[in-house]
């Protein structure tokens, strides 16, 4: 492990898994940098903090947003350490009502940035010989589930990025690793499952109801679970192209 602090990324960071991964790496004094599209949600993530901080107001889906994300860290701090990309997100409709709009908004943030992230930081890995790269995937990633074809087509393609990377940088000292948690409690699940209740016509509570039913362990996952996970690999130079289910039980 280097030297604390670390300087670290992460993308999609103001609320639910990206926040609570921010917040853990704050408490531990590395110096951390954040992004997401409201800025007043990203200050209040690092608000009182004597860390080193960057709140960078940045829509993943901009095919310049890792460009000059990067461009500004390295601007700031010379180097960038860890990158985590945890922005993401999945509309649910049946595959004949997945409009183009939905699919190319979904591997635009799923699949591309995620690319265009790594691509923008490799350089800067490479010169340092040293570089932590995690990818929040999801099960989705490794698995089909209904009504998620769009999402669960990007997570699957953003995990073969994370193993191609990861066979590809080892020799300069970099992993790449995936984090692919099941169902987590953070707002992207409570849009979810508001968004099944108005498809099926069913009460929200019934919705949530049959959702936990099919869960490991009969619940949602907590952010601290998923990112203590993630915040695991800075530590473990010898897990590359991993793609590291959290599940509940
Ligand atoms: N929740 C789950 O059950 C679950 C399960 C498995 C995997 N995951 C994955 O975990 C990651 C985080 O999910 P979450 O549940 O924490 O989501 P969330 O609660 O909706 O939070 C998403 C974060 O990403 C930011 N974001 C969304 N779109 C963005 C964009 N275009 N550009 C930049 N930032 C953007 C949001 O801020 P702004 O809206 O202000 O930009 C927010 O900070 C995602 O990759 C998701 O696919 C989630």
């Amino acid at each position: 492990m280097r030297t604390s602090p670390l300087r670290i990324l992460i993308t999609g960071a103001s609320r639910g898994i990206g926040r609570e991964i921010a917040i853990q790496l704050l408490d531990a004094g590395h110096s951390v940098a954040i992004t997401a599209r409201n800025l007043i949600d990203l200050k209040a993530v690092v608000a009182g903090r004597s860390n080193k901080t960057l709140t960078i107001v940045a829509d993943s889906t901009d095919p310049d947003s890792g460009e000059s994300t990067i461009k500004e860290i390295n601007a700031n701090w010379g180097g960038l350490d860890v990158l985590i990309i945890n922005a993401g997100d999945g509309a649910a409709a049946p595959i004949e009502k997945t409009t183009n709009e939905i699919w190319e908004n979904s591997i635009a943030l799923n699949l591309t940035a995620p690319f265009q992230y790594i691509r923008a930081t490799v350089p800067l890995m490479k010169a340092a010989k040293f570089g932590r790269i995690i990818v929040i995937a999801s099960t989705a990633g490794l698995e089909g589930e209904p009504n998620v074809c769009a999402y669960t087509a990007a997570k699957h393609g953003v995990i073969g990025l994370v193993r191609s990377a990861a066979a590809e940088l080892e020799k300069y000292g970099i992993t790449v690793n995936a984090v692919c948690p099941s169902y987590v409690d953070t707002p992207m699940t409570q849009r979810s499952l508001q968004a099944a209740a108005s498809r099926t016509g069913k009460d929200f509570d019934e919705v949530k109801s049959l959702l936990l039913a099919k869960l490991p362990g009969g619940r949602l996952l907590t952010p601290q679970e998923v990112a203590q996970v993630a915040i695991s690999f800075i530590d473990q130079p010898e897990k590359n192209g991993l793609a590291q289910i959290v599940k509940g039980d």
